[in-house]
C-alpha cells in the first residue's frame, strides 16, 4: 500500500499541472499518451491486437486505443462526451478507414441484436452509472461465439487496501473529475451478463504515469 501511495505522489505534481494547463479531454489524451511512451502500450496491444471484424469499442474516450487495433479489425467507437468524443474522431480519421468515432452511450446501445464480432470495455467500466446495464447492452450487441475484452483497474482484494479504498473512493472521485470509482471489481458482473470468461491476467504496473492500480485484462466470450 504504501508503494502504492508513493508512486502516486511522485507523479500527483506534474499531473496536476497538466491538468490545470489543459482542458479536461486534452489532459486525459495526454495522460495516456505518456502511459503508453512508458509502456502501457503493451497492454492496450495484447488486449485489442488480434480482434478481427466488427468490432464496437465502448467509452473510445479521445481514442487512445485506436492504434493498437489491426486493420483485419473495422472499429467503431462510441464516446458520450462531445470533447473526449472530438479528438477521437480526429484520431480515427488518420487510421486509414478502419476506425470510426460517434455519439454513443454503452448504457442505451444503438445497434441491433448479434451485431458485432467484439466488443471492446478499456478503462470504462470505473466510470459508467451503472456496470450491469453497460455488460448487459455488449451482450445484447455482441454476436454468439463473439469476444469480450475488458480492460479495468479494480479494487484491492486485501482486507485493509480494499477497505480504504471504499473509504477514499468519494475523494479520488473529487480528483479525478472523470467519474472514476477506484473501488470496483467488474469480474463477477461480467461472468453474469452470460459471458464465458476466458482468461484473466491480473496485474500491477509502477513503470507508467497512471495509480499502480491492481487491474485485471479479461478475455471472455458470448457462448
Ligand atoms: C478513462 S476513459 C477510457 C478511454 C479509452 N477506452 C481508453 O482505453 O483509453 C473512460 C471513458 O468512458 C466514457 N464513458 C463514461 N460513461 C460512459 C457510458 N455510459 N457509455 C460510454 N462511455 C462512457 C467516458 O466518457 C470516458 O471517455
Amino acid at each position: 500500500m504504501l508503494k502504492e501511495i508513493g508512486h502516486f505522489l511522485k507523479n500527483a505534481k506534474d499531473l496536476s499541472r497538466l491538468q490545470r494547463e489543459h482542458p479536461r479531454a486534452e489532459f486525459s489524451d495526454l495522460f495516456m499518451a505518456k502511459a503508453d511512451e512508458q509502456g502501457f502500450a503493451e497492454v492496450r496491444r495484447e488486449l485489442v491486437g488480434d480482434l478481427a471484424g466488427r468490432v464496437l469499442e465502448i467509452g473510445c474516450g479521445t481514442g487512445s486505443m485506436f492504434p493498437y487495433y489491426d486493420e483485419r479489425a473495422n472499429v467503431e467507437g462510441i464516446e458520450p462526451e462531445e470533447d473526449f468524443l472530438a479528438l477521437a474522431i480526429a484520431r480515427a480519421k488518420k487510421m486509414d478507414g478502419h476506425v470510426h468515432a460517434a455519439r454513443g452511450d454503452g448504457m442505451n446501445l444503438a445497434f441491433p441484436d448479434d451485431t458485432f464480432d467484439a466488443v471492446v470495455l478499456g478503462l470504462v467500466l470505473c466510470s459508467v452509472p451503472s456496470v450491469k446495464r453497460v455488460l448487459s447492452e455488449a451482450f445484447r450487441v455482441v454476436k454468439k461465439g463473439g469476444q469480450m475484452r475488458v480492460l479495468e483497474h479494480v479494487r484491492s482484494e486485501a482486507a485493509v487496501p480494499g477497505f480504504l479504498m471504499n473509504l477514499t473512493n468519494p475523494l479520488w472521485m473529487t480528483l479525478n473529475k472523470q467519474g472514476c470509482h477506484w473501488n470496483r471489481n467488474p469480474l463477477d458482473e461480467v461472468r453474469a451478463a452470460g459471458f464465458v470468461i476466458d482468461d484473466v491476467l491480473s496485474f500491477q504496473r509502477f513503470d507508467t504515469v497512471m495509480p499502480a492500480f491492481p487491474m485485471r485484462r479479461v478475455r471472455a466470450h458470448r457462448p
